[in-house]
């Protein structure tokens, strides 16, 4: 496993474009298997998540030209419909491929998509949804087989806004015949970007971004070209490096709605943020801060923001309280801060963050995307050295980070 090395206490000043988004891109890349078109795609992140679902795609049958963030994905000669267990089991998120093969061929074959470190993803509500649609579902072998002869619209509710099983019900059902509803849908603003698409492909969905979404089935779709939306986990992220080292920047390509309660509780810290039409601003304080966060569905604080937000709080003035309400093992990153001289104590699913006057370099190791990327934070405030191990993780859903970093101040050896 490969790491970084960063020196500590360099302010971060100057502008970065965000990237495509990762958790818009991989539903998105689903739906190109809907329509048996050649479809081309715009703003994909060149990330290993993206990448490894093109990869089961080209396995499938599709034919795949990437050109850097752009991608043709044409689906016209898919041969199986079977998901490798060895690839499944290396990105859990191709579960999504699940409701568009379903859709296009009434079959689909995959494994169970395994946990990982922040929780152990249950996919139940993809399956009673499934369901619920008429598609029969077979579990054995640790193998999910999923048919059906007719799919038929109906009144889905979830017990939970999941943001996965909106995504894949969605999917399954654009060939449905008749109506479907998903009720207590997820809001998050990736849904929207998947019904964009969608409907541009001529499907009929709407509500997405409410907690009821509408799908008519239609019978066939067209080929589609589609620009991915910002990733807002990833503008979030950049921000708060920024604020935690004392920084400024301008973050171009953003849409700033995405992220507002990210934003909102950043100047709750102290931090002077401006919000344009594609553009976010952010002026630090002398002195963050401390402040209380509790992950929540969108549009509460977002539980990808957690482990960053939480790092940066680590040097802020006062006592913090971080409450992970969405995963249940959220808060790992923590004991790799402690290393570095954090003081967090963990209580269930809340920690209690007393700010330090400093933290001091060290060797730490990443264990999951977005706690990688906190010890990457912690690093570039922390006095010394700090080598985080594993940064495969963060390769999963950051595009060029150490580049972007290192653009803007960073000292970052990658
Ligand atoms: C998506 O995961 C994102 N991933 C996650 O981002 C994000 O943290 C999460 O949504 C919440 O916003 C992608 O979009 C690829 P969920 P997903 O289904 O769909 C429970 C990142 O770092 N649940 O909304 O898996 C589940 O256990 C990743 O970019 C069930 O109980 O999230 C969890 O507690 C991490 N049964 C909660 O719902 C189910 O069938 C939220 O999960 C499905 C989910």
């Amino acid at each position: 496993m490969s790491n970084y090395i960063i020196e500590g206490g360099r302010k971060l000043e100057g502008e970065l474009k965000v990237s495509g988004s990762k958790n818009a891109s991989l539903p998105i890349i689903a739906a190109c298997i809907l329509n048996g078109k050649k479809n081309t795609l715009y703003n994909v992140p060149n990330i290993v998540d993206t990448n490894k679902t093109l990869e089961i795609l080209k396995i499938l049958g599709c034919n795949i030209k990437k050109n850097n963030n752009k991608i043709i994905i044409d689906s016209s000669n898919i041969k199986t419909h079977e998901i490798p267990d060895k690839l499944m089991r290396e990105l859990r998120s191709s579960v999504i491929l699940a409701g568009a093969l379903i859709s296009r061929f009434k079959n689909a074959v995959f494994s169970y998509p395994g946990g990982c470190d922040i929780g152990s993803r249950p996919i139940d509500l993809h399956l009673s949804g499934f369901k619920k649609l008429g598609i029969e579902i077979e579990e054995e072998g640790g193998y999910i087989r999923c048919k059906a002869e007719n799919i038929v619209g109906t009144d889905i509710t979830l017990d939970f806004p999941s943001v996965g099983a909106t995504e894949n019900i969605m999917l399954a059902s654009v060939f449905a015949e008749g109506e479907t509803l998903i009720k207590n849908a997820a809001l998050e603003p990736e849904i929207v970007d998947l019904q964009n698409i969608l409907n541009k492909m001529g499907a009929k969905v709407e509500g997405a971004g409410t907690n009821i979404i509408k799908i008519t089935g239609v019978k066939r779709l067209k080929e589609v070209s589609y620009n991915i939306m910002p990733d807002r986990i990833e503008a979030g992220t950049l921000l708060c490096m920024v604020a935690a080292t004392g920084g400024n920047v301008k973050l171009k390509g953003v849409v700033p709605e995405h992220i507002y309660q990210v934003i909102y509780k950043l100047e709750e810290c102290g931090c002077k943020v401006e919000c344009q039409k594609d553009l976010i601003m952010l002026q630090s304080p002398k002195k963050l801060k401390a402040v209380d966060i509790k992950t929540m569905p969108y549009p509460g604080f977002p539980t990808d923001m957690q482990s960053v937000f939480g790092a940066m709080l680590t040097i802020a003035k006062g006592t913090s309280l971080v409450i992970e309400n969405i995963f249940e093992s959220r808060f790992k990153y923590t004991n790799e801060l402690k290393r570095m001289g954090a003081k967090i104590t963990i209580e269930g699913k809340s920690a209690v963050i007393k700010g330090v006057k400093k933290l001091t370099g060290a060797e730490v190791e990443a264990s999951d995307l977005r706690g990688g990327a906190a010890l990457v934070l912690a690093g570039l405030v922390a006095k010394g050295e700090t080598k985080v191990e594993n940064i495969e993780y963060l390769l999963r859903g950051y595009e060029n980070l150490d580049k972007k970093l290192n653009s803007i101040g960073a000292k970052i050896i990658g």
